[in-house]
């Protein structure tokens, strides 16, 4: 009888020592398991002499239900431990106010792109859309890039597997199918979409980028139109009183060809880390639509004569909200978006 109480003291004692789901474990195996402390001592009844059997059989079962209620007891409260263990580590906050959903914004590059639509539109160009996808012939035959021409080097390419087709790497050959098109009408159109190169993307280029080419074709068309097209355009874009300044350059699809540079709208011209020093801005390139191309449009150059110019959006928007690096533009990140309120 008293290894009995000995016996209920410690287990109680070790029971209350048991602090998480192993220790309890290795408690109940010890005592309460088919071969445990408890079962042996409810087993050594039949060991005893008839006369003390009833007593001892009382007392152990007593001892037995006891320890097993502590047990379910101590489990439970370990449960209950551990539980709100868990709640006060996660504090949920019922009364905090939800997370506001991101918003997106328009993104810089559609909002350049309005932009210059709404100008040309004011001047009546219309909007011409060309594909994307287009072949090594009007991507670059058709603009006097025959094969090997060296200028090609200029606009590394991604070829599709199917031979002579190609990801187009300028909207100029929407040149020869707006001309195409439209003739023998006169066209004044812009013509936008995204270009491919197959370049390292670095801080100043991307693979994949945006053009708006802009062509005007007619009988008496004169670099002087060209000229006053591109000012009357700076100025609505970049602020009035723009100075440009037309430098002499070559494409293969122009003749004459020039590079169009604005006065630093940083600096005003004086000189700045922007315009590196120089005062002036490049923002597009332009010509006189090269006699070739008039006549792979189907315009004869003793009749027509056109202009041409192309612009990259991402450069315009870079250079209006000073932003330095055209990699932020395809992110995908909506904190960039935010910030163009
Ligand atoms: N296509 C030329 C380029 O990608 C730009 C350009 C367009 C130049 C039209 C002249 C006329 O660099």
């Amino acid at each position: 009888m008293n290894d009995l109480s000995q016996l209920q003291i410690q287990a109680e004692a070790e029971l209350a020592d048991a602090n998480d789901d192993a220790a309890l474990e290795a408690w109940r195996i010890k005592y309460l398991s088919r071969k445990g402390l408890v079962s042996q001592a409810v087993g050594r009844i039949g060991s005893l002499p008839p006369e003390e059997r009833a007593a001892y059989g009382q007392a152990v079962n007593a001892m037995k239900q006891t320890v097993q209620a502590a047990f379910e007891a101590r489990s439970q409260e370990l449960i209950d431990a551990s539980l709100a263990a868990e709640l006060t580590a996660e504090g949920i906050d019922v009364t905090l106010p939800g997370r506001r959903p991101q918003v997106g914004r328009l993104h810089p590059i559609s909002r350049t792109l309005r932009n210059i639509y709404d100008i040309f539109g004011q001047m009546g160009f219309q909007i011409y859309t060309a594909r994307d996808v287009e072949t090594d012939l009007v991507n670059f035959q058709l603009l006097n890039f025959p094969k090997g021409h060296p200028a090609r080097e200029m606009q590394d390419t991604f070829h599709t597997t199917v031979e002579d087709v190609l990801l187009r790497t300028h909207t100029s050959p929407g040149q020869i199918r707006a001309m195409r098109e439209y003739y023998p009408e006169p066209i004044r159109v812009i013509l936008p979409g995204k270009c491919y190169r197959y370049e390292q993307v670095t801080a100043r280029s991307e693979m994949m980028f945006y053009q708006v080419e802009g062509l005007a074709v007619g009988r008496n068309i004169t670099f002087a139109d060209l000229k006053g097209t591109l000012v009357a355009f700076a100025n609505q874009m970049f602020g009035q009183g723009r100075k440009l300044r037309f430098r002499c350059s070559h494409f293969p699809f122009t003749e004459p060809s020039a590079e169009v540079d604005i006065d630093c709208i940083i600096c005003g011209g004086s000189g700045c880390r922007v315009c590196k020093y120089t005062g002036w801005l490049e923002i597009l390139g332009c010509g006189m639509v090269h006699p070739n191309v008039l006549r792979n449009g189907g315009y004869d150059p003793e009749i027509y004569s056109g202009y041409a110019f192309g612009m990259g959006p991402e450069r315009i928007a870079i250079l209006i909200h000073g932003i330095d690096d055209i990699r932020y533009f395809y992110s995908n990140d909506v904190r960039l978006l935010t910030q163009f309120a």
